[in-house]
């Protein structure tokens, strides 16, 4: 069957991965009004379009704290790559390095850092960081992130416990006894999930700045008052995340919070979006909408399922393609999308 859109791989990963792994990825938290939320809140949103603007040529690059990328969609953090494809996030790099996007490397890695490192040399990669109760394990996370030449650190602020998905809970989901969790491995003798640290507050953005240069992302700002908080401890970056709605059921869709978040900002620093990315012109609005790159975390899984680096790169050409025909027909040029 050929691949025409994002929703092509869906139904592909349905069909072959195990049931366990399929519910794992596609979980949202208790009835999944979140998750679904994050699709639907795209389909209300109209755009402008014009008309007769020249559209012949579009250049659709743009940069993450300064980093050029080929268009403005980058891999949101998922764990456990290898339940996808046998390569896990080897493959996820190199997808991300031949198509010159950013790969957010989740903590919860199947590869370590170093292998996700190698498989892709001097590609942009930022590694993605939970903070765990023994922050001696983090803290050397950070600075091995750094010496291997990661370029921006992404702190998941929404997970201090596990939202509660029902299907994994029914299915007694766990990784099979070939996968580790290759970062923490030796870290802790007993759960290494349960090891979490539900007590971080903003004061440990100080902590992380103490031990890093790297620039600091907060991922899961869902309001104003947070972002000003983020601003005002000096972080570089804010990606509006729900979790893809695996975490607090109730809470709003993440292109319907994105307004408040850039209007609190006021350009300070940078502003992206995951949940729900489906479709290119879902990336225009995102875009459109002050975002300046969104992530895409489901989707690339799919991609992965499919046929691994190459399945991933597919998907990121699709949403390319789809992203650079959605700017025509509403007749924007990159630089002139804000005037919709
Ligand atoms: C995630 N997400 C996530 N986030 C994070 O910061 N660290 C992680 O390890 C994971 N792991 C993870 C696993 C799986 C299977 C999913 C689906 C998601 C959340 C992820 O980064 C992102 O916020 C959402 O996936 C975005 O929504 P879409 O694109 O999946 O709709």
């Amino acid at each position: 069957m050929a691949m025409v859109c994002l929703s092509d791989f869906e139904v592909y990963a349905k069909k072959y991965l195990p049931k366990t792994t399929w519910d794992f990825f596609a979980a949202g938290a208790d009835d999944g009004t979140t998750r679904d939320e994050n699709i639907l809140a795209y389909k209300r949103i109209r755009f402008r379009p014009r008309v007769l603007r020249d559209v012949s040529v579009m250049d659709i690059r743009s940069k993450l704290l300064g980093t050029e990328i080929s268009f403005p969609v980058g891999i949101a953090p998922t764990g456990f790559h290898q339940l996808a494809c046998p390569d896990g996030e080897k493959s996820t790099a190199r997808a991300a390095k031949a198509m010159n996007v950013c790969y957010i490397a989740s903590t919860y890695s199947t590869s370590s850092l170093e292998e996700i490192s190698a498989a892709a040399p001097s590609s942009f990669q930022w590694f993605q960081l939970y903070i765990h109760r023994n922050r001696a394990v983090s803290k050397q996370l950070v600075q091995q992130a750094e010496a291997l030449g990661f370029q921006g650190l992404v702190l998941t602020a929404d997970l201090p416990y596990t939202g509660k998905r029902r299907d994994d809970v029914h299915n007694g989901f766990r990784l099979p006894p070939h996968m580790s969790l290759k970062n923490l491995e030796g870290a802790f003798e007993v759960c290494k999930m349960m090891s979490l640290d539900p007590s971080v507050t903003w004061n440990d953005i100080h902590w992380l700045q103490s031990l890093t240069h790297l620039p600091i992302i907060v991922k899961g700002i869902l309001t104003k008052a947070d972002a000003e908080l983020a601003v005002r401890h000096g972080v570089q970056g804010i990606i509006v995340s729900n979790h893809g709605g695996r975490q607090l059921d109730g809470g709003p869709a993440t292109i319907d919070a994105l307004v408040e978040v850039v209007e609190a900002v006021q350009g300070r620093v940078e502003v992206y979006l995951d949940g729900g990315i489906r479709k290119g012109s879902d990336v225009l609005k995102a875009l459109a909408l002050g975002a300046k790159c969104v992530f895409i975390g489901r989707p690339a899984l799919w991609g992965l399922a499919y046929k691994g680096e190459e399945g991933l790169q597919d998907v990121l050409r699709i949403l390319r393609d789809e992203f650079r025909l959605s700017m025509a027909l509403t007749g924007k040029h990159f630089a002139g999308y804000f005037q919709l």
